[in-house]
């Protein structure tokens, strides 16, 4: 089985599923790609020998290149980790159930556009919340709004900060995602 993550950032989340990977006879991390020619993912691929495919905006909605890299390659699954764009409704379309994202809060709640990194966490430290967590699910065309399959919490307590927050959620996702994504592409 073949995956393709996209990431628009630090890359950590991409990272940690390569390295489940690494040895796996069956799943590999086939593309990493980002929208972001300054993005921390790219020097993460490279350390990990995974090619990376940059794009800009205008290619990844105005043309059909991305989704067409995917069918050449013969990706199975799509993960988003830190990526920040809305997938276009055509990419939606033509990998059905097949692309997931990780959400640093827990869904319904703290989504959707502009809810990211730090103001998800800042959110959640100002409602005074006693637990938070990660949001695994599908992708559909508006943001955070596709199917959940995974969501795994972890405690607030009242002299929390956000960077505390974001701490203990990213652990969540270090943690949960590789197996997450492992489950998801056994079933495939
Ligand atoms: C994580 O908080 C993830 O939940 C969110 O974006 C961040 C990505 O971090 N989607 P990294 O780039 O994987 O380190």
């Amino acid at each position: 089985k073949r995956l393709a993550i996209f990431a628009s950032g630090s890359g950590s989340n991409a990272e940690k599923i390569a390295e489940h990977f690494a040895n796996h006879s069956e799943i590999e991390v086939s593309l990493i790609l980002s929208n972001n020619p300054q993005a921390g993912v790219i020097a993460r691929a490279r350390r990990l020998h995974i090619p990376v495919i940059l794009f800009d905006r205008k290619t990844f909605y105005e043309t059909d290149k991305v989704v067409k890299i995917l069918q050449n390659e013969h990706i199975d699954l799509v993960v988003l980790a830190g990526f920040m764009m809305l997938i276009p409704e055509a990419m939606v379309h033509t990998f059905p159930n097949k692309i997931v994202n990780i959400h640093p809060a827990l869904l319904p709640k703290y989504g959707g556009k502009g809810m990211y990194g730090h103001f998800v966490h800042e959110a959640v430290v100002a409602a005074q919340e006693s637990e938070s967590g990660i949001s695994i699910h599908y992708v559909n065309e508006r943001y955070d709004e596709g199917d959940i399959i995974f969501q795994a919490t972890c405690p607030v307590t009242p002299t929390d900060t956000p960077e505390d927050v974001a701490a203990k959620v990213q652990v969540l996702e270090h943690k949960y995602y590789p197996e997450v994504v492992e489950k998801i592409l056994i079933t495939l």
